[in-house]
């Protein structure tokens, strides 16, 4: 490789590494932003570590983000780089079993069916089922007394049960059997690291994964045939809106593009969610006054002059500022996914340093590598963020509190909209947990609507406490970022 490097460019430096295969995949599996701070101290912004013989360049830094979330298709592809791991779990046809033109449709496709009033009526029908919860599955009253939890397990029931009422439908939601569960968690168990590795290995995991994706797709199929031959009502959720898209050539979706597409959304959303959720009780449960704050906002909108409280409607849970920024802050300090992976198409030549204007040369990032875009890295960059590892919701209500000096100083001069809503957009950005570019999350509001009103509701009934001495640490050996053991107790408001 290096034979073919013109003078004045160079590789990125390779992250040292004593087994040649192997490379870093320990450091980086185990701690992925620690491995990667320290990496950046030792090699700059730009680096090469071996992962189990891949050579995968990490580009740091909102420059870094902006390299492959704004990479041109012809360079960088997030299909390449995917496809092994979500086709056997999706199915084929869709998201990344198609081209990337095809994609861009379906993802306008899904968001036809996130307009705000489809998430209008999805906020009612989220607080009946999170009322209903409380009541039928975490069952703590003011006569039971506290009761603690382990809140990734009771979280996740609670977001499928959510998710699947609204988006998915109400027949996958009366189908929400120990079946359906029994097979979310086998496809769950073929979506891992070790999947996205080795994407065929003779293993009893890999046969279930299989048996499972298609028989979740046969049950969309049958909701669509049923659906159609006026056996079941027409519904406004996500299956009705996907049913009679097409293409710009006209080629409509089939039923079973669309029963794919049903479980890519359910698998975007579920973890994301699901750890996003429970890391929000747990910072809450370990800051009672934020609590306090969160629940005096409920009491000051909803509240009524009994000591009940009025429902939150979509249009509502947009204007909670202390809640968005709970959420915010969440997002920032534990992303749920820590690197973004794109395959290299073509060359790619970059400065050596993204954080400031450099007259050191460049490096070629070769085509074959992997780039990886770890926008949690800027998210928790002590240059950019006051006391970066604190979790701290404040910072987001206070004006002009997120663009520091440092900040600007370090995106080099170049002028960066901190402003809320728009820290989140461009490519080029220190704040990216949804993402940027065109493979940006389309279901941004949905989750933002479904965390404000889960979080919204329980903080309204209960009081979190943390259910261990110390905050947990974080569990980086799935596809998500999760806590380790999180405990919370919730006990009944008086
Ligand atoms: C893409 C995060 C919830 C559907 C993404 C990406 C991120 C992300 C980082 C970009 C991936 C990449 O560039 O490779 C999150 C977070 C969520 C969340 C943090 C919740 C807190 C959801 C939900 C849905 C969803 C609820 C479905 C309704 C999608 C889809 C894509 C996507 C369809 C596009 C994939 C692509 O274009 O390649 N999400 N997501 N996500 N997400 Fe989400």
């Amino acid at each position: 490789q290096q034979l073919l490097i013109p003078k004045n460019k160079s590789l990125p430096p390779v992250v040292f590494h004593y087994i040649p295969w192997f490379g870093s995949a320990a450091y980086y599996g185990m701690d992925p932003y620690k491995f990667m701070f320290e990496c950046r101290d030792k090699y700059g912004d730009v680096f090469t570590f071996i992962l189990l013989g891949r050579r995968m360049t990490v580009a740091l830094g909102p420059k870094g983000n902006n390299l492959s979330l704004g990479g041109k298709t012809s360079h960088v592809s997030a299909e390449d780089a995917y496809t092994h791991l979500t086709t056997p779990v999706f199915g084929k046809g869709v998201v990344y079993d198609c081209p990337n033109e095809m994609l861009m449709q379906q993802k306008k496709f899904i968001k036809h069916g996130l307009t705000t009033e489809a998430l209008e009526s999805y906020a009612e029908l989220m607080t009946e089922e999170t009322r209903a919860w409380f009541k039928d599955s975490l069952k703590v009253t003011k006569e039971s007394g506290p009761k603690t939890v382990e809140v990734i397990k009771v979280m996740a029931e609670l977001i499928v049960l959510t998710a699947s009422r609204t988006l998915q439908g109400k027949e996958v939601r009366a189908g929400m059997s120990a079946r359906f569960a029994h097979l979310l968690e086998d496809l769950d168990k073929g979506f891992t690291p070790i999947n996205f590795m080795f994407p065929n290995l003779p293993l009893p995991s890999y046969r279930r994964r299989d048996r499972a994706q298609k028989e979740m797709s046969d049950f969309y199929l049958s909701i669509m045939e049923k659906r159609r031959s006026g056996e079941h009502d027409h519904e406004h959720d996500m299956i009705a809106a996907l049913q009679g898209s097409q293409y710009r050539n006209g080629v409509p979706l089939t039923d079973r593009d669309i029963a794919h597409m049903m479980i890519a959304i359910l698998m975007a959303g579920q973890h994301t969610s699901s750890a996003t959720s429970s890391w929000i009780l747990l910072n809450l449960a370990n800051n009672q006054d934020v609590q306090d704050k969160l629940y005096r906002e409920q009491v000051e909108l909803f509240g009524n002059a009994d000591g009940t409280f009025r429902d939150m409607s979509y249009e509502d849970t947009k204007n909670m500022p202390v809640m968005d920024a709970c959420i915010r802050e969440t997002l920032r300090l534990h992303a749920p996914i820590h690197s973004i992976y794109r395959a290299v198409k073509q060359d790619i030549v970059v400065p050596q340093s993204l954080s400031a204007p450099s007259e050191s040369g460049q490096y070629i990032i070769p085509k074959g590598n992997f780039i990886v875009a770890a926008p949690g890295v800027s998210q928790m960059d002590p240059r950019i963020w006051d006391n970066a590892t604190t979790w701290r919701p404040e910072r987001w209500l206070e004006v002009g509190g997120v663009a520091k000096a440092a900040n600007e100083q370090y995106m080099a001069g170049e002028k960066v909209d901190y402003g809320f809503g728009a820290v989140s957009k461009g490519t080029e950005s220190p704040y990216q947990p949804f993402g940027a570019g065109r493979h940006r999350c389309v279901g941004e509001q949905f989750a933002y609507l479904q965390l404000s009103e889960i979080v919204g509701l329980m903080v309204r009934d209960f009081k979190l406490t943390l259910g261990t001495k110390a905050f947990p640490a974080t569990n980086y050996n799935s596809m998500i970022v999760l806590p380790e053991v999180g405990l919370v107790t919730f006990t009944a408001r008086k």
